[in-house]
């Protein structure tokens, strides 16, 4: 029997955090299953473990600490990378054999990757990894399933007990639904997507809604235009944040913190508890601003920057227990 099941999901573009909260929260020891249940090696995890850095894309964070780590049905796989990943976890100590892939997952090929290359990445910007041409031909009912190609001692036996942590992937506005179509990927990243492991909603506990002190985004949207790349000061946060993506190497646009938006991807995601990310890469740079209500505001101090995103979250439809924000990479 499922115990309750906690999500860890983004609020913004990806690239918050997720995998240092999902390490963090692993770490005490209280989850029999660290689960993803949506998109592929287009993700990248960043995770400290005992103060040294490790990059995965696909293998939930689950890993790290010895918990039986699920891609999940709604995820796809490029046997390769995963491959690839497997070894890079092995040669690095860690002990890969509780790695479980759902026999439903479907299976990125060489096809769907060229697709991609040749007719998507230029114009959506995006990963180049065939998760759009994989996901379309799922939709179309022509997909080829990891059951059908992975070696029988990864698969998943569709069997979750206990209590269940699932770690997302991308951002809520990277989502196919609730973001910026066409400039999104393709598959649900809302919390809600997580039942597709096979839980019904209301085993949900927590959802641990990610952001960072300030927006990134890395690939195309007209939501954030290249001329960002001009502006010093967030220029400046993009280098100190070293803001390039893990997965693509690509330098990320950085803008203020959208607090419109963030309190309306909190809504929607239903989070019970917020974690602003880097907000020591603020303290760094000494500038304090956000959008909000149509305008930027300018802070003196950190305190009320704070204060500010604290009171304008306490004030969302659902209740937020928690509101914390983080100046360390490593921890929370
Ligand atoms: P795709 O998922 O490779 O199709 O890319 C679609 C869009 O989502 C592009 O703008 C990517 O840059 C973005 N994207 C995909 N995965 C991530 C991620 O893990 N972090 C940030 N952006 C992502
Ligand atoms: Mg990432």
């Amino acid at each position: 029997m499922i115990n309750y099941a906690d999500i860890v999901a983004d609020l913004s573009w990806g690239d918050t955090g997720k995998g240092k909260i999902t390490s963090a929260l692993v770490k005490e020891g209280e989850y029999d299953f660290v689960c993803r249940w949506a998109g592929g090696n287009n993700a990248g995890h960043t995770v400290f473990v005992d103060g040294k850095k490790y990059k995965t894309h696909l293998i939930p964070s689950g890993v790290f600490h010895g918990v039986t780590s699920v891609i999940g049905p709604g995820c796809v796989v490029h046997e390769n990378s995963l491959a690839a990943e497997l070894r890079y976890l092995e040669e690095n100590g860690f002990d890969v054999s509780k790695v479980k892939v759902s026999p439903r997952a479907h299976i990125v090929n060489r096809l769907h990757i060229d697709e991609d290359k040749e007719k998507l990445a230029a114009k959506l910007g995006t990963t180049s990894k065939g998760i759009a041409p994989c996901y379309a031909d799922k939709m179309a009912r022509k997909g080829t399933l990891a059951k059908d190609v992975l070696p029988y001692w990864m698969m998943w036996d569709e069997k979750l007990h206990g209590n269940v942590l699932c770690e997302g992937a991308q951002g809520f506005y990277l989502d196919v639904d609730q973001g910026n179509y066409p400039y999104v990927t393709s598959s649900t990243t809302l919390p809600y997507g997580a039942c597709s492991l096979g839980f019904p909603p209301q085993k949900i506990r927590n959802i641990y809604g990610t952001c960072k002190a300030y927006d990134t985004r890395s690939g195309v949207d007209p939501m954030f235009p290249e001329e960002l790349l001009e502006d010093p000061e967030l220029l400046q946060i993009a280098n100190e944040g070293q803001e390039y993506g893990v997965t693509t190497g690509r330098r990320r646009k950085v803008n203020w913190l959208n607090l419109d938006l963030l309190i309306k991807a909190a809504n929607i995601s239903g989070a019970t508890n917020i974690i602003v990310n880097k907000v020591d890469i603020l303290m760094k740079t000494g500038a304090y601003k956000l959008f909000h209500e149509g305008g930027l505001k300018s802070f003196q101090d950190l305190g009320s920057f704070e204060k500010y995103v604290r009171h304008s979250l306490s004030a969302t439809d659902n209740h937020i227990g928690e509101i914390i924000f983080s100046k360390h990479p490593e921890i929370i």
